[in-house]
C-alpha cells in the first residue's frame, strides 16, 4: 500500500471515529479473530475494548471467528473447537453482549463463503501476489503459498461484505485487505449494479501492545498475558520476564524493552501514567516494578476471570450464543447472496 493511500486511510478513519458518538446508527461494524489460541491482553486493549465501546454506543456490531483462516498457514485444525469456545467466553466476559452483537463462525455461513466465486473473478493474480501482509505471513510461518493463503484476503472481503459492513476496526497490517475489499466492492458495483458499500478500516488508537519482552504481544512469541490465565500463572509469567540490573526505573523502549513493556502493561491495566508509575518505583529496581505489574494486571483481570469462570459452568449457553449468531448471520448472508445473484442475472 502506498504512503499516500495509507495517509488517506488514516484521515478517513479519524473522521469516522469522531462521528461514532454522534451518529452510531449509521455504522455497521464487522471485525474478527482467528481461533488459533487464547485471547490475551493485546487483543483486549487493541480491539475487544473498542468493540464493546462501539456496541454500547449503538453501532451495529458483528464479531466473526475466522476458523477457515486458521488453515491459511498451518496444516492442522487441532484444538479449533476448544479455541472457538474459549474465544466466546472471553468476548462475553469482556462485555460483548450477544443480544446486541452477532458472534458467528464463518465456516458455518455457506452463503458468505459462496461470495468467494464472483469475488475471485474481480481480482487479478498480480493484485493477489502484491499483498504485503500475505507475504509477511508466509515468511513468518515458513508455509508454502497455497491457493488459500494467496486468496484469503478475498475471503476476508466476503466476511466484510456479506453483512454490508461499512467500518472494520483493524490493525495496520490488515489495511491491504481492506483496500482489496474496497476494490472488490467497487468493481462488483460497476460491473453488475450497486450492491455493496465500500468499507473503511478504522485504526485502533492503542498503537502496539508490547508483550513481556518488548516485542509485539503475540501468541507465537510466548510473551502474552492470557485473559483466561489464573492469578498464579500471570504472576509466574511476569516474574520470569526479562528486565535488567539498573535500579532506577524509567521508560526507554529502545534500550530497556523489558522494563518499558512492564511499565506500559501496568499503565494500561491501572490507568496510572507510565511516568507516575516509574516515579513511584524510583530506585527500587525490577523486582519492585514486577510486584507493581503483577498487582495491576491481576486486579484488572480479576473481574474478567470471575465472569469467565461463571460463564464456563454453562457451556451449553456458549454454544447457544454461537448457534444463534450463526443463524442471524446466515439470514443476512442469504439475503446478500440473493441480491448478488439477482444483480448478475443468475436467477432461474
Ligand atoms: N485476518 C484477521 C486476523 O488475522 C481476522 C479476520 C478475518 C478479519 N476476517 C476478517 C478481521 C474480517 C476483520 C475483518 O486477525
Amino acid at each position: 500500500m502506498s504512503l499516500e493511500s495509507f495517509e488517506a486511510s488514516v484521515e478517513r478513519s479519524n473522521a469516522i471515529k469522531a462521528d461514532f458518538a454522534l451518529h452510531p446508527q449509521n455504522y455497521r461494524m464487522l471485525t474478527g479473530d482467528r481461533p488459533t489460541g487464547r485471547l490475551h491482553l493485546g487483543h483486549y486493549f487493541g480491539s475487544i475494548k473498542n468493540r464493546v465501546y462501539l456496541q454500547d454506543l449503538g453501532v451495529q456490531t458483528n464479531i466473526l471467528i475466522a476458523d477457515y483462516q486458521v488453515i491459511t498457514d498451518r496444516d492442522t485444525t487441532e484444538h479449533i473447537q476448544d479455541n472457538v469456545y474459549n474465544m466466546v467466553l472471553d468476548y462475553l466476559a469482556a462485555g460483548v453482549d450477544p443480544e446486541k452483537t452477532t458472534i458467528y463462525v464463518h465456516s458455518q455461513i455457506p452463503a458468505c463463503n459462496q461470495l468467494m466465486l464472483p469475488f475471485l473473478s474481480l481480482v487479478s493474480e498480480a493484485e493477489l501476489l502484491r499483498n504485503p501482509t500475505v507475504k509477511a505471513e508466509q515468511e513468518a510461518s515458513g508455509h508454502e503459498l497455497t491457493g488459500l493463503l494467496l486468496t484469503y484476503p478475498v475471503h476476508q472481503a466476503c466476511d466484510i461484505l456479506f453483512c454490508k459492513a461499512n467500518i472494520v476496526p483493524v490493525g495496520k497490517d490488515q489495511l491491504p485487505h481492506i483496500e482489496l475489499t474496497r476494490l472488490i466492492a467497487r468493481k462488483f458495483n460497476n460491473r453488475y449494479g450497486k450492491v455493496f458499500p465500500e468499507p473503511e478500516g478504522i485504526l485502533s488508537d492503542a498503537i502496539e501492545i508490547p508483550g513481556l519482552d518488548g516485542r509485539k504481544m503475540s501468541k507465537s512469541y510466548g510473551n502474552s498475558i492470557m485473559l483466561g490465565a489464573s492469578a498464579e500463572e500471570t504472576e509466574k509469567l511476569i516474574k520470569k520476564s526479562q528486565t535488567d540490573a539498573e535500579r532506577k526505573i524509567y521508560y526507554d523502549k529502545e534500550n530497556r524493552p523489558g522494563v518499558s513493556a512492564l511499565l506500559t502493561t501496568a499503565s494500561l491495566c491501572s490507568g496510572v501514567s507510565v511516568e507516575d508509575i516509574a516515579d513511584e518505583i524510583g530506585e527500587a529496581g525490577s523486582g519492585a516494578l514486577k510486584a507493581y505489574v503483577i498487582r495491576a494486571v491481576n486486579t484488572f483481570l480479576e473481574p474478567h476471570r470471575q465472569r469467565r469462570n461463571e460463564l464456563s459452568k454453562d457451556m451449553d449457553y456458549i454454544k447457544d450464543v454461537i448457534h444463534d449468531g450463526n443463524n442471524r448471520a446466515r439470514k443476512v448472508a442469504d439475503e446478500t447472496l440473493n441480491e448478488v445473484l439477482e444483480a448478475m442475472g443468475m436467477v432461474y
